[in-house]
């Protein structure tokens, strides 16, 4: 919508009712908490009203758990409204009435209806200024419209709406009817405000519900409208554990989906899980049961194979992660090669070129360009210098029971194997260390360090014993 076209529509505010319990989903959580995608039902909902007005001009109606829920957003920058005791969706927007009095029409949507995008609102706002209406209602026709509100209208292709039936409400007829209210709703304040004090729970539900405002601005004479989305997948709600996860599954198919459009090959999606967030360039490779979370960003030309997890980590191109990986909050440069069963944990920065093989651990590491640890090794608090080698089994033992101390190992070094490097210490550019050394000092560049028992051999030692034996 241009600016000129906003404008002509008067001032505007959001409005989102995320106050109730979400008593079905029986959890501990608050209901707008539960996450699909990889983030709470809320989150997608404020992400959708930031992109239509202001953060300063969305009021979100808190009760159940307010804390929590206001804690979990507030770095959206969104306003909150009090609703301390919950008496229905009509009562969230009482309780929101000093807040929206200044402006001229309001968008009301539901904290459990998360996949609305940003274009149906945009279409809901236009038709509502359109049609004048005093109350339009988004609704949708989704193939079980059980448990929602049903939209009676005046007749079957006239957007006028007499008025929305609860489904506790319903006569047999009504039972029929597919249309359904989606729970979002645009009003024009001043005829809103001017009916609202008029809700009664004298309803089937015992609540002051905003669905009966329809009917009371129609018998005020004002025009209540319906305009039906045109996709029902995006105006479903989150009411159980089953709906919360049928639109986490929807998302991620609509994650994988956007991706497949950009260039990214995926096998399989319907086995990946993939967030709302995740950032995958073209002629990226994604094989079965990999999952992509958080704030992931992986370039061009990667290849991600099955059963490996990606958390909040930035990788740049032709990147190679093989088979049941884990990395957490990581950057892997260009070329770098990880796994298969590699532990990439928050702080690792593996330089361009660099090898992280089978059963290596690395925590907050740097790793140059070309460094290799090939096999076994745990390198926590630590810096590898370019082109290094971390033989098998090496350990850099950073905690001392108190604190965590750094190992630092310069460039072209080579970390002979089963060696164990006690920090604080520094192993200089150049430098060998011998197998299974237990090193404690720091070893200067270019020299070598061994620090093991010396072997000793007895020639013979073997026979003599089994001769002995045979004796007994
Ligand atoms: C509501 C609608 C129903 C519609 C459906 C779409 C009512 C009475 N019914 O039913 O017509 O088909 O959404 O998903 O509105 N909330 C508050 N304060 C309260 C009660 C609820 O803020 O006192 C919030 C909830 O946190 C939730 C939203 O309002 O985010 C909707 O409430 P919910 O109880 O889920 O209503 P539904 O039964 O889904
Ligand atoms: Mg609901």
């Amino acid at each position: 919508m241009g600016s000129s076209e906003a404008e002509s529509s008067g001032k505007r505010a959001v409005v989102i009712m995320a106050a109730g319990k979400g008593t079905r989903l029986k959890s501990q959580r608050p209901k707008v908490l539960h996450e699909i995608g990889g983030k709470p039902l809320l989150a997608h909902v404020i992400a959708a009203a930031s992109r239509i007005v202001a953060p300063g001009d969305i009021y979100v109606v808190i009760g159940h758990q307010a804390e929590q829920v206001r804690n979990a957003m507030e770095p959206t920058g969104v306003r909150f409204v009090e609703q301390t005791e919950q008496r229905g969706t009509g009562h969230a927007i009482q309780c929101a009435r000093e807040a929206i009095a200044g402006y001229d029409s309001i968008l009301v949507l539901s904290g459990d209806v998360p996949l609305i995008r940003t274009e149906t609102i945009e279409r809901l706002w236009r038709f509502h200024h359109a049609e004048q209406a005093a109350m339009t209602i988004l609704t949708a026709a989704p193939a079980d419209p059980t448990g929602y509100g049903r939209i009676v209208r005046k007749s079957p292709d006239q957007p006028e709406v007499e008025a929305i039936v609860e489904q506790k409400a319903l006569t047999a007829v009504q039972q029929e009817i597919p249309e359904i209210n989606s729970g979002i709703y645009a009003f024009q304040t001043a005829a809103l405000v001017k009916e609202l004090g008029k809700l009664t729970a004298g309803n089937a539900n015992r609540e002051l519900i905003l669905t009966d405002m329809a009917s009371l601005l129609r018998s005020a004479g004002e025009r209540v409208v319906a305009m039906q989305a045109g996709d029902a997948a995006e105006v479903l709600g989150a009411n159980t554990i089953a709906e919360l996860v049928a639109l986490d599954a929807t998302l991620r198919a609509t994650a994988a989906s956007r991706l497949m459009a950009e260039g990214v090959t995926i096998y399989r999606p319907e086995t990946c899980v993939i967030d709302a967030d995740v950032e995958v360039a073209a002629d990226t490779v994604i094989e079965p049961f990999v999952q992509l979370r958080g704030h992931t960003t992986i370039g061009a030309g990667c290849l991600i194979r099955s059963y490996t997890v990606i958390e909040d980590c930035l990788l740049g191109r032709d990147v190679l992660v093989r088979q049941s990986s884990v990395l957490t909050g990581s950057t892997v440069a260009d070329n770098a090669r990880i796994g298969p069963f590699a532990h990439l944990r928050p702080g690792s920065e593996i330089g361009e070129d660099a090898h992280v093989g089978n059963f290596v651990e690395t925590k907050k590491a740097k790793l140059g360009k070309g460094a290799k640890a090939n096999h076994l090794s745990y390198i926590g608090d630590a810096e590898v210098g370019e082109r290094s080698n971390i033989g098998a089994g090496t350990i850099t033992c950073n905690y001392d029971g108190v604190h965590k101390h750094a190992t630092r190992i310069g460039k072209d070094a080579f970390i002979g194997s089963d060696s164990t490097l006690v920090a604080p210490v520094t192993v200089g550019d150049g430098a060998y260390v011998g197998a299974g050394s237990c090193i404690t000092k720091d070893v200067p560049a270019n020299a070598l360090a061994v620090s093991r028992a010396r072997q000793f051999v007895k020639e013979d030692w073997a026979t003599a014993r089994r001769a002995q034996r045979q004796k007994e």
